[in-house]
C-alpha cells in the first residue's frame, strides 16, 4: 500500500505521516527532507539559493544519511528549501528517487507537496492535510521552544504565509490536493485525533466505502 501524504508547511503532516506508517507496518519518506538537505548543502558552502547549477548538482549527489542532521529542522532551512524547491531541474533530479522508496515492498507512507499529484499520482489512499495558519504557527513557535530555540510567532507566521503563497504558486509540481485526495483539517483536532481521522479515512478507502 502507498499512502501520500500532501499538505502546506506545519500542517502535522510529517507527524500524521510518521504514525500511519508505524501503525501499517510501511516504511516512510519526509519528503519535506530532501529538499532542506539540498537548501543546507547552499546555504554551509555559502553558494545562493538562487544558483541553478549548484543545486542541481547537490540534488544529484543526494545522500538520504544526511537527513538525520537536525540543523535541517530549522525553520530557516525550511524556508530555504522552499526557494531551492521550485527549480524545475531539482524537483526533477529527485523524482526517481522518491518513486524508488515508494515502491519497495511492503509500501510506503511519503508526506510532501505533491506526492499525490506528481510522485505517485497512482498512491492507494491521499490524503490532504490542512490547518489554520495560526494554529500552523502556534504549533511551530511550540516545537521551537521545545528545542530550546527563540521563536517570534507573528514572524512565523509570515514567513508560513509566505511559504504557503510560493508552495502553491511555483510553476512545477504546485502544493495542491490532487483531484481524488481527502482533506483532512486537524485545526482543532490534538495529534490523537488527526491519527485517528487519518486512519478511519485509509480503512473507509480500502474497504471501498468512500469516493474520495
Ligand atoms: O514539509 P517541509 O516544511 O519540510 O518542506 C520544506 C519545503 O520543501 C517546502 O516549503 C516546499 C518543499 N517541498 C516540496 O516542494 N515538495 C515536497 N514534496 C516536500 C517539500
Amino acid at each position: 500500500m502507498i499512502i501520500a501524504i500532501d499538505g502546506p508547511a506545519a500542517s502535522g503532516k510529517g507527524t500524521l505521516a510518521r504514525r500511519l506508517a508505524a501503525h501499517y507496518g510501511l516504511r516512510h519518506l519526509d519528503t519535506g527532507l530532501i529538499y532542506r538537505a539540498i537548501a543546507y548543502a547552499l546555504i554551509s558552502k555559502g553558494v545562493a539559493l538562487g544558483d541553478e547549477a549548484a543545486a542541481v548538482n547537490a540534488a544529484q549527489g543526494l545522500d538520504p544519511a544526511s537527513f538525520d542532521n537536525p540543523a535541517l529542522k530549522s525553520h530557516q532551512v525550511g524556508t530555504a528549501a522552499s526557494v531551492v524547491s521550485a527549480i524545475p531541474n531539482v524537483r526533477a533530479a529527485l523524482v526517481e528517487f522518491q518513486r524508488q522508496f515508494a515502491s519497495k515492498l511492503p509500501g510506503a507512507v511519503l508526506d510532501g507537496r505533491d506526492i499525490g499529484t506528481v510522485i505517485c499520482p497512482n498512491a492507494d489512499v491521499k490524503i490532504f492535510v490542512v490547518a489554520d495558519p495560526r494554529v500552523r504557527a502556534h504549533r511551530r513557535t511550540l516545537e521551537a521552544h521545545g528545542r530550546g530555540e527563540q521563536a517570534d510567532e507573528a514572524a512565523i507566521l509570515a514567513d508560513i504565509l509566505a511559504r504557503d503563497e510560493r508552495d502553491q504558486n511555483r510553476t512545477v509540481a504546485p502544493l495542491k490536493p490532487a483531484s481524488d485526495a481527502y482533506l483532512l483539517d486537524n485545526s482543532h483536532l490534538d495529534i490523537e485525533g488527526g491519527v485517528r481521522a487519518a486512519i478511519d479515512i485509509v480503512e473507509a478507502v480500502r474497504a471501498g466505502r468512500r469516493e474520495v
